[in-house]
């Protein structure tokens, strides 16, 4: 199969077809990007760290780190064409380096099986939120009646775990068909009306009375909330509300036309991800203070504030139903890059057919999901190292998986690669590719290693 590939990288071609435009390939990284990690986690972590300061850290973690981290992943993906395990052993090998480079691909899926086994018990939970709210469950409820909602539905597991099953068939479904069908219609509908549900949702929250403390929690910082813990927390929601770190914009990369800027892909892709999780903490945090709620609730915050908000709300079942169709998509959209990796690398590798790949990782995915399942109800007292099966998973993954693999990324890109293969897919030499450059091979690399080691108290304090 590789032996038919031309040896001038710009002349390679996908293996499983190209976007159908630039925009095409911009909302594809859009769905994958803007997910539960913007709407659910983003507004929890950030209650759970003390607000402003782990906000500004996040920020300043998805401009010199991420922004670096993405265009490094789309330029491999792009040039490699691809899944990111063959890529990166190709790109290893042809830069005069080593085809164990693969190592990283591979990361990368093992991370997406496992992110993906817990984001699907979430995505069930956002769906299983869909016929509460159309039910009118939430019509003029009260905290204590949200809150108990929330627990009946957690204390089921076999309740989350129907969910759970259900988003996994429908993610199956979609990547079954092959990614370009439909995701783009999809994306290009969704994350706008989003937006606007948001946008409804923070004139709701204004008239609160208590916009002025959201604002405040989320914006002003209290330094001495910080640790290098949480500084690991915000590095890691960086990258998980990206996708980078594993290789699924990799993957999208492999079918972007040649003649698309990455620079600007990345940075408008950045743009709309980190703006849909700024407004879902104004939305939030509003809602918290005005019902008197802890904003250190944890995972299930979002799902007792917003049915809290539309339950006050005038039109408030009709807007709670749309909300939870449009999250369940956005997750939906993102569960499909988790899976691609996968599900490129297994079609290539085993010469399997789309649709026969996407059933076995998505059975074995599935059935993974049943440790998150059971965190919240059966094995919610079994803890260790992090708390829960589900808190592990997700300190695993988000917090060393994808920085790891991102330091293995850009590292790979900023050193390995030269200088010519990289300005070829940047388009040329000018202050943008300088930029990247340096970001590249010095700021990114020692930002995530200097976090990692003062995380886990390698590194002394200077004073
Ligand atoms: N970014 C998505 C979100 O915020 C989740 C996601 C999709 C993801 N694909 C990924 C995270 C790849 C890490 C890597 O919901």
């Amino acid at each position: 199969m590789l032996g038919k590939q031309p040896a001038d990288p710009a002349k390679r071609s996908s293996l499983h077809g190209h976007w159908s435009s630039r925009m095409a390939f911009i909302l594809a990284v859009t769905g994958s990007a803007v997910g539960l990690g913007n709407i659910w986690r983003f507004p929890y972590v950030v209650g759970e760290n003390g607000g402003g300061a782990f906000v500004l850290v996040y920020l300043a973690c998805v401009l010199v780190i991420g922004m670096p981290v993405m265009m490094s992943e789309i330029l491999i993906g792009r040039r490699g064409r691809r899944n990111p395990i063959a890529t990166m052993a190709l790109l290893g090998a042809e830069e005069g380096n080593s085809s164990r480079w693969s190592i990283v691909g591979a990361i990368g899926v093992i991370a997406g099986i496992l992110i993906l086994s817990y984001y699907a018990v979430i995505g069930g939970w956002t769906l299983a939120y869909i016929l509460k709210s159309g039910s009118g469950a939430f019509a003029d409820a009260g905290a204590d009646i949200v809150t108990g909602i929330r627990d009946d539905f957690l204390g089921s597991w076999t309740t989350v775990g129907l969910y759970h099953t259900i988003f996994m068939g429908l993610t199956i479904f979609v990547v079954a068909r092959g990614v370009e069908r439909g995701l783009e219609q999809a994306v290009r509908f969704m994350v706008p009306a989003l937006l606007l549900l948001m946008i409804v949702l923070l004139g709701y929250s204004i008239t609160t009375g208590y916009f002025g403390q959201g604002v405040s929690f989320l914006f002003t910082p209290d330094w001495s909330k910080l640790t290098w813990d949480t500084v690991l927390t915000a590095m890691g929601q960086a990258f998980f509300t990206l996708s980078i770190g594993m290789g699924a914009v990799m993957a999208y990369g492999a079918y972007l036309p040649e003649e698309t800027s990455i620079p600007g892909a990345a940075a408008a892709v950045a743009l709309s991800d980190t703006s849909i999780a700024l407004l879902a903490g104004l939305v939030i945090f509003p809602i918290v203070f005005a019902n008197g709620m802890d904003p250190a609730a944890g995972p299930g915050l979002v799902f007792i504030t917003l049915p809290l908000a539309f339950g006050q709300m005038p039109g408030g079942v009709f807007f709670a139903t749309i909300f939870f169709v449009l999250l369940t998509f956005a997750a939906w959209t993102s569960a499909i890059s988790l899976m691609e990796p996968a599900v490129a690398w297994i079609m290539e590798r085993l010469g399997r057919s789309r649709a026969q790949a996407a059933v076995m990782i998505g059975l074995l995915i599935w059935a993974v999901g049943f440790g998150t399942v059971l965190s919240f109800n059966v094995l919610a007292d079994v803890t260790f190292w992090r708390g829960t099966i589900f808190d592990n998973l997700d300190h695993l993954t988000l917090n060393i998986m994808l920085p790891l693999g991102g330091l293995l990324i850009v590292g790979f890109a900023g050193w390995v690669m030269c200088r010519n293969s990289t300005a070829d897919e940047l388009g040329g030499a000018g202050n943008v590719y300088r930029l990247w450059r340096f970001l590249a091979r010095v700021v990114a690399p020692i930002g995530i290693l200097f976090v990692f080691l003062k995380a886990v108290g390698l590194l002394p304090d200077l004073s």
